[in-house]
């Protein structure tokens, strides 16, 4: 793998001068940041399965930069997801379609079905309109780990690895996009995000059914363990086993500290109860605590309703590494 001395700036103009030559630039969107390559260069998207240290299998979201896009990389002649892209895109709502064959296989992982998305930060719509092709981009994170949602982040886990990180600040929803998609028996969603079911329901007027079941996988977002610190990470009332009697405990909540003596850190979401916030600080927190002296984290469980359950399956998702005692 080619080494780089990785920059971090808001130069679009250098961030499009690297996707032009086939190399990868790390994206801002509105959810997380992205690890992005021209998806129509086969060479581009092998780079990013190999910097990310991500299987094959696992294929990857296209993002376009106007609405008009998706018909080069998808056919689709469906009144509703027309209908899906026009309410919520740019937004954090990923479509799966049909693909065209511009799209190579390795973006797909030898599926015949695409997930697009058009992402809504300034910079970069701005550099999809320069480049004049789509970007496949997972979120810029080695594979399972946190995503980022800062600069910083992916600095620390990318550096060296990639020309340039294209500076957008922190993301405004923090959690990755809803992807959905229609099969015969109607729509699904695969992965849960800011776009809510309701949101959905209420857009298409037809019912949307959560399909997370990792026996098939169809996005990897379903996998057990996903989004996970390195540090063992135990969810609120769990017991914690009797082998971390004497160890340093740092703790997650959404509003209120949980009642445990010494936690250091002892991290508040949103001491006001205010769920978006909580989403936009929650893999902040989890990076920071991951990167804190503690030896295991606890952290307390969402409350079940609107965002909240989107936070609880991710954090149960990062609860699930291996290393748990
Ligand atoms: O918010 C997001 O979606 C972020 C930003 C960067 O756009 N991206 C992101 O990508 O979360 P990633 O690769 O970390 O997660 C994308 C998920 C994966 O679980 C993948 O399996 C699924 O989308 N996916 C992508 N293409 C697919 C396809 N053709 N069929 C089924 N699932 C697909
Ligand atoms: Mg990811």
């Amino acid at each position: 793998m080619q080494a780089f001395n990785t920059a971090i700036g808001q130069d679009i103009d250098k961030a499009a001068y690297y996707l032009n030559r086939g190399d990868l630039v790390a994206i801002p969107t509105e959810t997380v940041y992205g690890l992005a390559g021209n998806a129509l260069d086969e060479k581009a998207v092998s780079k990013i399965f190999e910097v990310k240290q991500r299987p094959y299998f696992d294929p990857l979201i296209v993002h376009i930069g106007d609405m008009t896009r998706w018909q080069d990389l998808a056919k689709s002649d469906d009144a509703d997801a027309l209908k899906l892209m026009q309410l919520f895109w740019p937004g954090p709502l990923t479509l799966l379609l049909q693909k065209s064959p511009l799209v190579p296989d390795v973006v797909t992982a030898g599926s015949d079905k695409v997930a697009l998305r058009m992402p809504n930060h300034p910079l970069t719509l701005t550099l999809l309109q320069k480049i004049k092709f789509p970007l496949a981009a997972p979120s810029a994170n080695p594979f399972g780990y946190i995503s980022p949602t800062m600069p910083e982040h992916v600095m620390q886990h990318l550096g060296g690895k990639i020309p340039y990180i294209l500076d957008g600040g922190v993301c405004e929803v923090g959690l990755e996009s809803t992807i959905v998609g229609k099969e015969h028996d109607g729509w699904h969603i695969y992965r849960p995000g800011k776009i809510s079911r309701q949101m959905l329901e209420d857009a298409l007027g037809k019912p949307f059914t959560l399909k997370t079941n990792p026996m098939h996988i169809v996005a990897p977002g379903q996998l057990k363990s996903h989004y996970a610190p390195r540090k063992p990470l135990y969810i609120g009332k769990e017991q914690l086993p009797l082998s971390w009697q004497n160890a340093k405990v740092a703790t997650l909540s959404f509003e209120k500290p949980l009642p445990i003596a010494n936690a250091n850190p002892s991290l508040i979401l949103s001491p006001t109860g205010n769920l978006d916030e909580a989403a936009a600080k929650f893999y902040a927190a989890l990076h920071l605590l991951d990167n804190s002296s503690a030896d295991v984290i606890i952290a307390s469980p969402f409350p079940e309703t609107g965002l909240g359950v989107v936070l609880n399956e991710r954090l149960k998702k990062a609860s699930n590494n291996t290393h748990k005692q």
